[in-house]
């Protein structure tokens, strides 16, 4: 994530506090109707995505109902922080020991220019044989993006330089056996807290 990023999230995180406590003050008085309202305005997360892994086949989030899935959205070219946010799925996936076997841990592409699906196997072998990892057209990897509500944006570099870097979020979804969005984590989370999490969503 680079510096600019980081302001745009602070600055969101702080307008959405403000707008929050607002709010809070101008519905939590008589009716009780804040709760409410708050559930019908959360936005949903996750949803419906066909991709392609790292063989080549389409893949769809339908096929995963019953297992959790832990979704990491970043880019193969990624300097650290992608990296670091696969290391900890992978290690979390390590200390799930037998239970692992009903997570499936996802890397989803959001520069399918060049991730291609064997980019994306080198790439993903290096967390763990389990890991799969998703590209697909650029429609694909949109849309699949959208339902995450993840940000992302090509950083400004000289045109056509082939080296360019992405700006984007880094959140590892936890989704439950039903598919439905249950806590996310970062790439600075413990390992033993998203394994935590999984047991807890196995139960
Ligand atoms: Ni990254």
């Amino acid at each position: 994530m680079t510096l600019r990023l980081r302001l745009i999230v602070i600055a969101a995180a702080i307008l959405v506090a403000v707008g929050a406590a607002w709010l809070t003050g101008l519905l939590a008085g008589p009716g009780g109707r804040l709760g409410e309202i708050a559930d019908a305005a959360r936005p949903s997360v996750g949803g419906p995505f066909s991709l392609v892994d790292q063989d080549g086949r389409t893949r769809t989030d339908a096929e995963f109902r019953g297992k959790i899935m832990l979704i990491y959205f970043g880019y193969t070219y990624c300097p650290d922080v992608c990296p670091t946010g696969l290391a900890a799925m992978g290690q979390a996936m390590d200390k799930l020991g037998a239970q692992a076997k009903d997570v499936v841990p996802i890397f989803a592409t959001i520069d399918p220019e060049r991730d291609t699906p064997a980019v994306m196997k080198e790439y993903v072998a290096q967390f763990g044989p389990e890991f799969l990892g998703l590209t697909g057209s650029a429609q694909q990897v949109g849309a699949a993006a959208r339902a995450y509500r993840v940000y992302y944006q090509k950083a400004p570099t000289a045109k056509d330089d082939p080296n360019y870097l992405m700006d984007h979020s880094s959140i590892i979804y936890l989704m439950d056996r039903q598919g439905k969005y249950r806590t996310h984590f970062t790439h600075e989370s413990a390992p033993a807290d998203i394994a935590e999490a999984v047991r807890q969503a196995l139960k």
